[in-house]
């Protein structure tokens, strides 16, 4: 029960990097002797290597990494190993390893969001003239090109970028070591060295705060959440997209799988996880709201609670985001079908409205006709472009041939082809500055 060790041990490259710092400052500060500071970094180095390598011997006792690096390095170093320890607690420690990983995680989170972005732009570069209807309601409704439906998720994950990079940088900016474990430590250490090894922007002014916050998870559980969510929706269409009925795309083998006892079958697997993933990071944030909830200062085990949410959720989005960027690159679209599917021209219906409108029609008068002739066609069963009535005079008709829906829709952030382009090119631009 009390023992985390099972899944913090991930933590271990963090350990050691604020185990470095700390012995550092403690020999600076005139706490530890020159000697005493290099044999401690000498055996931090030892009980790295065996980390990294896969050898380093956990035992049944040790209570979490912390306690396990330690009593590693007294075994390897001998009774020195002990004075890492000094002025520290658990309680900064944990908190800084925390911070550091979280620091590390969102960094990744921005690369990886990065990669998923300019994979869409590609795409949506070589299908700048590919109409597809766009839908509310999942009813058809308006033409666009395919170019501008995938650069809309390019601004979601560029938000989403900004969102990691917020917290890789403010939301771990201030240091908790040195906070001991809650009041300070009785030594003269010397705070902002450790920070500026370590990369913080800061030393947490209040010891206090500095071992109870975990703010920083939150703010990367709730990154994580949105981005997923954004990648849920995604996944969602690339199963409609898939599905026979739509056959607007194909989705590359190795993102699908067959069925155990329908040949004929190639499962979207990937993309319904990707629409799957989201809620379960969505509980984690609000599971570990729940574990801060009205928790008195300061630190309590409650936090060790911490790890697991944010540790899946790292693992959630690493493989959603791997997985989404594979199934986008590898995506064969069905041009025609696409094209097929957007020249239904009911969907012009607006555009002719518009067109009285323009002519001085009030708009609510203009849709009374509109949506009559739609009635006409849909009961004659044939498109509206063969429905002879005065309504449709040579302009309205013109209206009809499929280009005009898309170009005329030449408003800024509009799908006209020109927009478009203009549009991929803010979103090179918005990608080039990181
Ligand atoms: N394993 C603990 C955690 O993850 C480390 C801090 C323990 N501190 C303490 N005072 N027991 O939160």
């Amino acid at each position: 029960m009390n023992t985390s060790l099972g899944f913090d041990r991930r933590l271990w490259p963090q350990d050691l990097r604020g185990s470095r710092a700390h012995a550092r400052m403690l020999a600076a500060a005139g706490v530890l002797s020159p000697a005493e500071r290099d044999e401690l970094l000498r055996g931090l180095d030892l009980v790295e290597a065996e980390l990294a390598g896969g050898t380093f011997p956990f035992s049944e006792n040790d209570e979490d990494i912390h306690m396990a690096v330690e009593r590693r390095l007294t075994e390897l170093i001998g009774p020195v190993g002990g004075k890492l320890h000094t002025a520290r607690s658990r309680n900064d420690q944990v908190a800084t390893d925390m911070a550091l990983f979280v620091r590390d995680e969102a960094g990744e989170a921005v690369k990886r969001i990065d990669a998923l972005a300019r994979t869409l732009v590609a795409v949506a570069e070589q299908h700048v003239d590919v109409a597809l209807p766009g839908y509310t309601h999942l009813q058809r409704a308006q033409p666009v090109y395919l170019a501008h439906h995938l650069l809309a998720y390019v601004w979601m994950l560029l938000r989403d970028r900004d969102r990691f990079a917020f917290v890789a940088s403010r939301s771990v900016a201030a240091l908790p070591l040195g906070a001991g474990a809650l009041a300070g430590v009785n030594f003269a250490t010397d705070r902002g060295m450790v920070a500026e090894e370590l990369g913080f922007d800061h030393v947490a002014p209040n010891s206090i705060d500095a071992v109870s916050n975990r703010d920083f998870v939150l703010d990367y559980l709730g990154a994580a959440a949105t981005c997923l969510t954004h990648l849920s929706r995604l996944g969602a269409e690339l199963v409609l997209w898939s599905s026979s009925e739509f056959g607007f795309v194909r989705l590359p083998d190795a993102w699908s799988s067959g069925s155990s006892i329908m040949p004929q079958k190639k499962n979207p697997d990937a993309a319904e996880l990707l629409r799957a993933k989201a809620p379960r990071v969505v509980g984690s944030l609000a599971g570990f709201y729940g574990v801060l909830h009205a928790l008195p200062l300061t630190y309590n085990k409650d936090m060790q609670e911490d790890k697991e949410p944010l540790f899946d959720a790292v693992d959630t989005l690493t493989v959603s985001l791997e997985a989404a960027e594979g199934m986008i690159r590898g995506a064969e679209f069905d041009e025609e079908r696409m094209a097929a599917a957007a020249s239904d021209d009911l969907i012009a219906a607006t555009d002719i409205a518009d067109l009285y409108v323009k002519r001085g029609m009030p708009f609510r008068e203009a849709h009374g006709i509109v949506g009559g002739l739609v009635r006409e066609a849909v009961a004659a069963g044939i498109p509206l472009r063969e429905l002879r009535s005065e309504h449709l005079d040579e302009e309205a008709r013109a209206l009809l041939e499929r280009s005009s829906w898309l170009e005329s829709k030449d408003s800024e952030g509009g799908t006209a082809s020109g927009r478009v382009r203009a549009q991929l090119a803010a979103a090179r631009a918005a990608l080039a500055s990181a």
